[in-house]
């Protein structure tokens, strides 16, 4: 491992320099340079995942483990002795490799289920406004059955698409941030609300189906503060010092494919900062880590290449900070008694 020293040349001009508590539009891998050097005591960020969301069309396999790792590496002069930088992402499930052989299943027992294209619309009749999960429950068969049903497509798995294997990513950045002097310090998972429809395989390939994700924590060496007083002492017990958080996924997804449950990110902003610091969100997307920080009154700086996604982050900074002074005037009023 190698701590970088950096050139003085290096710093961005002053004129340039990302002023704080602002959301802005643009490409990560420019605007990290432009922030203070040492400034930052956590980011926290989610990364696209190389599953086909809208915001990633078009970008191939080794385009974005590129990106990752330039951004990874773009966090060392940035981040202040002691800090973090914690990436919370997911391994990919089915990456398509169209070298390895095809899993080939072999069922045993009356596996095709007795449920009908016709029963799953008697049901739907009946049940108007039931959503696929629903009905799924109703009929005791899975979404993908009642899925496979109305679309008359009765092959299970795929069987001409290319095989498909699982896809680690945490290695990838691991050696990123090493390289540049941030170790792994600490590693947690979040459990999910399993997602069905994200995981595109079958009842019979003995795959589970996804329902947790990594919360990588890279330290930069310097001096960290470790306040006990931080959390109360059942949040120790209770997520602190666990490395398991389950936490309920966002249920609408309307204005944003992958948002933070706000929980994720005030866990990790109460944990790893103090009031007054500096927290970052260089994939910001709707806005949910920078809300955050501002509702526990830490400054912010959030990215996102997408100019509606920038808008709708400052939407949802306004909004914290209507809460947040909402908050301040109703204990003003309790003072003046
Ligand atoms: C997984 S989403 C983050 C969602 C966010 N955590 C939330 O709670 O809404 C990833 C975001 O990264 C943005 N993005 C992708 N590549 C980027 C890049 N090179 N620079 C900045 N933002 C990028 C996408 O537009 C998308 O909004």
């Amino acid at each position: 491992m190698q701590a970088k020293n950096r050139p003085a040349g290096d710093l961005p001009p002053i004129q340039d320099v990302l002023a704080v508590d602002k959301i802005y539009h643009g490409d990560s891998r420019e605007l990290l340079k432009r922030i203070a050097p040492g400034s930052v005591s956590l980011s926290f960020w989610s990364p696209p995942y190389f599953v086909g969301k809208n915001y990633e069309k078009g970008v191939t396999f080794d385009e974005w483990r590129t990106m990752l790792t330039e951004v990874v590496k773009l966090h060392e002069p940035i981040i202040k002795p002691g800090g973090f930088m914690v990436v919370n992402i997911a391994d990919i499930l089915c990456f398509s490799d169209p070298t390895i052989p095809r899993f080939q299943a072999e069922s045993y027992g009356a596996n095709r289920l007795p449920v009908r294209r016709e029963d799953i619309l008697a049901v739907m009749a009946e049940n108007p406004g039931a959503n696929r999960h629903e009905i799924a429950r109703i009929l005791g068969v899975s979404e993908q059955t009642v899925d496979r049903r109305l679309k008359n497509n009765n092959v299970r798995g795929g069987k001409y698409a290319p095989q498909t294997r699982v896809h680690l990513v945490g290695c990838f950045l691991e050696s990123a941030a090493y390289e540049v002097g941030m170790p792994l310090y600490d590693r947690r998972v979040w459990v999910k609300d399993p997602a069905w429809e994200n995981s595109q395989w079958h009842s019979n390939s003995l795959r589970a189906v996804d329902e947790f994700e990594h919360l990588y924590f890279f330290w930069k060496p310097g001096i960290t503060q470790v306040d006990r007083k931080r959390l109360h002492r059942e949040e120790w017990s209770q997520w602190g010092s666990r490395a398991v958080w389950n936490i309920r996924s966002v249920r609408a997804n309307d204005d944003h494919e992958a948002k933070f449950p706000p929980e994720l990110p005030r866990r990790m902003i109460r944990l790893l900062t103090d009031p007054g610091e500096l927290v970052l969100d260089c994939f910001v997307g709707s806005g949910t880590t920078t809300a955050e920080a501002i509702r526990h009154e830490r400054r912010y700086i959030g990215i996102d290449k997408e100019e509606k996604y920038a808008a709708l982050a400052t939407k949802a900074c306004e909004a914290a900070y209507c809460d947040r002074f909402a908050l301040f005037s109703e204990a003003g009023e309790s003072n003046e008694y």
